[in-house]
């Protein structure tokens, strides 16, 4: 059973006529892409805009329009994966390099829908390190200051060399263990020069879709 297809398929049910969506990225949203290009090439009437080159690339070529940021003034729905989901709803995401578009996109959306496979669901945030974007210039700094408050940062790396994001900066990722408090480490990391965002969406998914290997969908607002 594919679980990531099962969650993403089941959020795109409350897709309708003349909404505007937002395309999350990874490999479950990529279900979520997947059945709504099935859905425009059946009638349906709705305008996108994607966190990253890769799902707009994916939603372009199933057929999905995809507009510009500048035509639409908010999103109805948005449809997007996660690394870890707490029983709060609070989410680290940005494993695949995605964060800030997505944290842009979801923060501009109505009702924000998160969907997953069981894996993603904990107790505590923080198994999962931190994805932390953080701009090029002076970056060994910010670094440093990410140091202060984290035993382990690493710079991620693709292919020998660190990883860029769509945007043009770098990823830390910080393995702070558990996180007790996502609010105040969101909001601390941000308040460092350097850092342009995290991956800790704190309150902002309206309802998510976690698909177990039982069969049953635990879904949760
Ligand atoms: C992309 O940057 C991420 O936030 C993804 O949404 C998250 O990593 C979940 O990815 P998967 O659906 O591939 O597990």
């Amino acid at each position: 059973m594919n679980l990531k297809k099962t969650a993403a398929e089941k959020a795109v049910e409350a897709i309708k006529d003349g909404m505007c969506i937002g395309l999350g990225t990874g490999s479950t949203a990529y279900w979520a892409i997947q059945k709504i290009g099935e859905r425009v090439r059946e009638g349906l009437k709705i305008e996108a805009v994607a966190t990253s080159v890769a799902s707009e690339e994916l939603a372009v070529q199933l057929g999905i329009p995809i507009v510009p940021f500048e035509n639409i003034t908010r999103l109805d729905i948005t449809i997007d994966g996660a690394d870890e989901v707490s029983p709060q709803l609070h989410l680290i995401k940005g494993g695949g390099g995605a964060l800030l578009r997505e944290k842009i996109v979801a923060a501009n959306t109505d009702y924000f829908i998160v969907v997953a496979d069981e894996s993603k669901a904990v107790d505590t945030l923080g198994s999962f390190a931190l994805p932390v974007e953080v701009v090029p210039f002076a970056s060994e700094w910010t670094k440093r200051r990410l140091e202060a408050s984290c035993p382990d940062v690493q710079w991620r790396v693709k292919d020998g060399v660190k990883y860029i994001t769509d945007n043009g900066n770098y990823i830390a990722d910080c393995r702070y263990g558990e996180i007790h408090d996502p609010a105040e480490l969101e909001a601390m990391l941000n308040s460092i020069p350097g850092v342009v965002d995290n991956g800790l969406f704190v309150g902002m998914a309206d309802k998510v879709i976690i698909a177990k290997s039982d069969g049953e969908l635990d879904i949760r607002v």
